[in-house]
């Protein structure tokens, strides 16, 4: 990557709207399965990278998709009418508190255009969900990193940090977050959301919920106008390359978001599959189900490895590289696993330089995970 300075030479005579834009690193994404095959060879490739359902998505998105191929001609309902309704229906909330995303980073994005200026502060946990950084910069804000407490979000600290910085507009809390797994307390994300100022926003990224019902945070809504509720297709639903997402806030502030979006940003087939996607409760069911005992398997095998874990309440874990070896380390973990065709995620750029992120797979799949990471760490 070209460092910032040299961006500022060769943009030159342009100069991006904000300076912290030039200091942005663009998202670093889980390498996709093609990339890998073409540039190791390998056929067979296992991604447990980027937190994807491995079963896929339930067979009846396929039949909603299929009855949309007629009328792609045709812009789709950039109100979203059908699919509204059903979450409404879905989260107990009025359908004009709802707003829908190509996926859950546009919302984030939007939420920030919406309320964030040069100027302001966004307040997020260390070891958070990297975009809320690259968000602030975006909008040449202070980001305002929160020391992390057991490598989850110290809610305290972060209400103190909102009182130390009164130019806070936002603040983003992953529950579960990504990459920890770690999960929060009703009663502190409570005791939390009271302790700010209601002109401060509290955006809940619950991208994994599913995984965690109990870490449901919808009745905050009905108590908070600064609340909202941020969730993806993306993850137990399985749709992550269709791009839908969805916020829940009170009326006023999804009437400032409907009007930052644009205008149809969630295509035709993306409503139609989220739509057939939420009426199949039992598949998110038996996802979670499979998701809870594949996870209890990896713990166990990590145990057996010598290997230690952060808890997870989602469907992935982050697993710590400290092996007496000298000459392993994460990122060479990561690289040996590549050439192996397994492809995990690194995290040295949430600065945990002696952690990996596993997504939880299949069985064949973490079976065959843990069989190389084996034989990695035992030279065989
Ligand atoms: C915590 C969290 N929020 C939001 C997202 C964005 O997901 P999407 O844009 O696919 O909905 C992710 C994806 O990894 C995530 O982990």
């Amino acid at each position: 990557m070209q460092s910032s300075q040299s961006i500022e030479s060769s943009l030159s005579p342009l100069v991006p709207a904000y300076a912290s834009i030039l200091s942005l690193a663009p998202y670093q994404t889980g390498k996709p399965v093609e990339e890998l095959t073409r540039e190791y060879g390998i056929s067979d490739v296992v991604k447990l990278a980027s937190n994807e359902n491995p079963v896929g998505c339930s067979p009846k998105v396929t039949l909603a998709i299929t009855e949309q191929l007629g009328q792609l001609a045709r812009y789709p309902d950039g109100n979203g009418y059908y699919l509204k309704q059903a979450l409404a229906d879905f989260n107990d909330v009025n359908v004009d508190q709802i707003t829908l995303g190509n996926g859950s980073d546009d919302l984030l994005d939007i939420l920030a255009r919406s309320f964030v200026g040069a100027g302001d502060a966004i307040v997020y946990s260390q070891y958070a969900f990297v975009v809320y950084s690259m968000l602030a910069k975006m909008q040449g804000a202070m980001d305002v990193e929160v020391p992390a407490q057991r490598f989850g979000h110290d809610l305290k600290a972060m209400s103190q940090a909102v009182q130390d910085n009164p130019n806070t507009k936002l603040v983003f809390i992953a529950n579960p977050n990504n990459p920890t797994g770690t999960q929060l307390a009703h009663k502190e994300l409570h005791a939390f959301v009271a302790s700010v100022p209601s002109s401060v926003l509290v955006v809940l990224d619950e991208a994994y919920i599913e995984y965690s019902p109990e870490s449901n945070n919808r009745a905050l809504l009905d108590e908070f106008d600064n609340v909202v509720i941020v969730r993806t297709f993306s993850k137990a639903y399985g749709l992550a390359g269709l791009r839908v997402g969805y916020a829940l806030s009170s009326v006023a502030v999804a009437d400032l978001l409907n009007r930052i979006r644009q205008p149809f940003n969630v295509s035709r087939i993306g409503l139609a599959a989220a739509a057939a996607a939420l009426a199949d409760q039992d598949f998110i069911e038996r996802t979670r189900l499979m998701n809870d005992e594949q996870m209890r398997w990896l713990e166990k095998q990590f145990d057996a490895l010598g290997l230690g874990f952060i808890k997870s309440h989602a469907n992935f874990i982050m697993v710590k590289i400290e092996v007496e070896m000298e000459d392993i380390t994460a990122a060479s973990i990561h690289e040996a696993l590549l050439e192996q065709g397994v492809i995990i995620r690194p995290l040295a750029a949430y600065g945990l330089h002696n952690w990996l992120r596993i997504t939880v797979g299949l069985a064949e799949d973490n079976l065959r995970l843990i069989d190389t990471l084996r034989s990695i760490l035992t030279d065989d």
